[in-house]
């Protein structure tokens, strides 16, 4: 089992380049399903959540050619089929269920296992199914698999989310864009992601309006052609790495972000007395301020960002003061909680609130990534910790941090994986 060690790393020091962003790839891969021709996505994290999506694709007949020095992916549909798609790979990855929307859209049915839960949730697809039946298709759930029959045609409609989910969102606008008429989208996810996503549709002929508000419609067409895109910068990398300078007191510049993308984040990064520059596309962040206690409650995008939540109580962890988390988008996002009182920090779960009273200092342990951001959670606090760290399961962290060992190194930490 490989884990990371890691030993307290204050003043870190350097520049970080950020990647293209995971939660739009992955939706911007499963929407190539409706492309023709040769499709070109630049600006590709290459981590083992993309590349599970890749084989799903290519289990359909997609030929995908992969460039891992210049990041980009080349897509050609010409040999796509319909069959539905092993489950060892889909139950690797929530996001497997992206492929239902294009699959229904291309071939009028598709079968596909359930996804699952995970760590931080159940995970629903109640509004995912919500939708594909107001857009006329008749779903059969049994034994774990969800067969979704789209008769003839979908046919476009009025939807309103329940929640403005991220996943119903972008499945429900694939399975729309070939629909015969106009599909409304009410109370909607606005994320940057899904703003992609629709940028890459609409670059392949797809006829998207209202990206980014709450409302989206989509004007059905026939078919959609081939494109080039390339990736937003991952806003949620770019966070845990600001968050990582704030908590090792150090200097760091960030590099290739869309600042518009982080204004939760940079906006209580200030509060707390981080300094935070923004120029271009470009933060610089310094820890050398005392620090403020702050109050923080998840919230849909332009909100602050459940994503970072993890990231944020390591940084409360330290000081004095007290801090409370209200994380109102997951049920179950607490568990990097536990792993950091194995650490010294002192953080009371009272429902869906976390009460963080901030130690002079916290020690290395031997702790668990449960999760992908509260993996990252768990690095931050063990370079401020004194002594070293010992982080398993470290297979979470890499789903979402593309060369995080690299990039910690160039900038000063002291972080090494060991295989046991
Ligand atoms: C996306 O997950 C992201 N994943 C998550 O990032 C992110 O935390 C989440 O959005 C919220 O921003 C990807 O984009 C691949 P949701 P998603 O549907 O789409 C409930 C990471 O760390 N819900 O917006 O699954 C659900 O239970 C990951 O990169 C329903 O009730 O999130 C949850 O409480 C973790 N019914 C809430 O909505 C549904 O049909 C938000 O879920 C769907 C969701």
């Amino acid at each position: 089992m490989e884990k990371y060690l890691l030993e307290k790393s204050l003043n870190i020091k350097g520049d970080v380049f950020i990647e293209g962003a995971k939660n739009a790839c992955l939706p911007i891969l499963a929407a190539s399903i409706l492309s023709n021709g040769n499709t070109i996505i630049k600006k590709v994290p290459f981590l083992s959540d993309i590349n599970v999506m890749c084989s799903l694709l290519e289990e359909i007949g997609i030929s995908i050619i992969k460039d891992l020095k210049n990041k980009y992916i080349q897509i050609d549909t010409k040999n796509i089929f319909n069959k539905k798609v092993s489950y060892d790979l889909v139950k690797q990855i929530r996001a497997s269920f992206l492929l239902a929307g294009p699959m229904l859209a291309r071939f009028g049915k598709v079968s596909i296992q359930m996804p699952g839960g995970c760590a931080i949730g159940v995970r629903p697809i109640d509004l995912h199914l919500k939708g594909f039946k107001a857009l006329g298709a008749e779903i059969l759930q049994e034994h774990g698999v969800i067969e979704i029959n789209a008769k003839n045609r979908l046919i476009g409609t009025e939807i309103y989310l329940d929640f403005p989910s991220v996943g119903a969102t972008e499945n429900i606008i694939m399975a729309s864009v070939l629909a015969k008429g106009t599909t409304v989208i009410s109370n909607c996810a606005t994320e940057p992601e899904i703003v992609d996503l629709i940028e890459f549709l609409n670059k392949m002929g797809a006829k998207i309006e209202g990206g980014g508000t709450e409302t989206i419609k989509i004007k059905g067409v026939d078919s959609l052609n081939n494109c080039e895109h390339t990736i937003i910068p991952d806003r949620i990398e770019a966070g845990t790495f600001l968050v990582l300078g704030a908590a090792t007191k150090g200097e760091l510049n960030i590099l290739d972000v869309n600042c518009e993308h982080l204004k939760a984040v940079t906006s209580k990064l200030r509060e707390i007395n981080v300094d935070i520059e923004e120029k271009d596309n470009k933060i610089f962040v310094s820890g050398k301020n005392i620090f403020k206690n702050v109050d923080i409650k998840t919230m849909p995008y332009p909100g602050f960002p459940t994503d970072m939540q993890p990231q944020f109580m390591s940084l409360m962890a330290i000081g004095n003061g007290t801090s409370i988390i209200n994380e109102t988008i997951f049920e179950n996002r607490f568990m990097h909680a536990s792993e950091l009182g194995l650490m010294g920090a002192n953080i009371k779960i009272e429902g869906s609130s976390a009460i963080i009273n901030g130690v002079e200092k916290i020690t290395g342990a031997k702790v668990k990534a449960t999760d992908l951001r509260a993996g990252a959670a768990l690095i931050i606090a063990g370079l401020c910790a004194e002594g070293i760290s010992e982080i398993s399961d470290i297979y979470h962290i890499e789903r979402g941090y593309y060369n995080i060992e690299e990039k910690l190194k160039k900038i000063g930490a002291k972080i090494r994986k060991i295989k046991e």
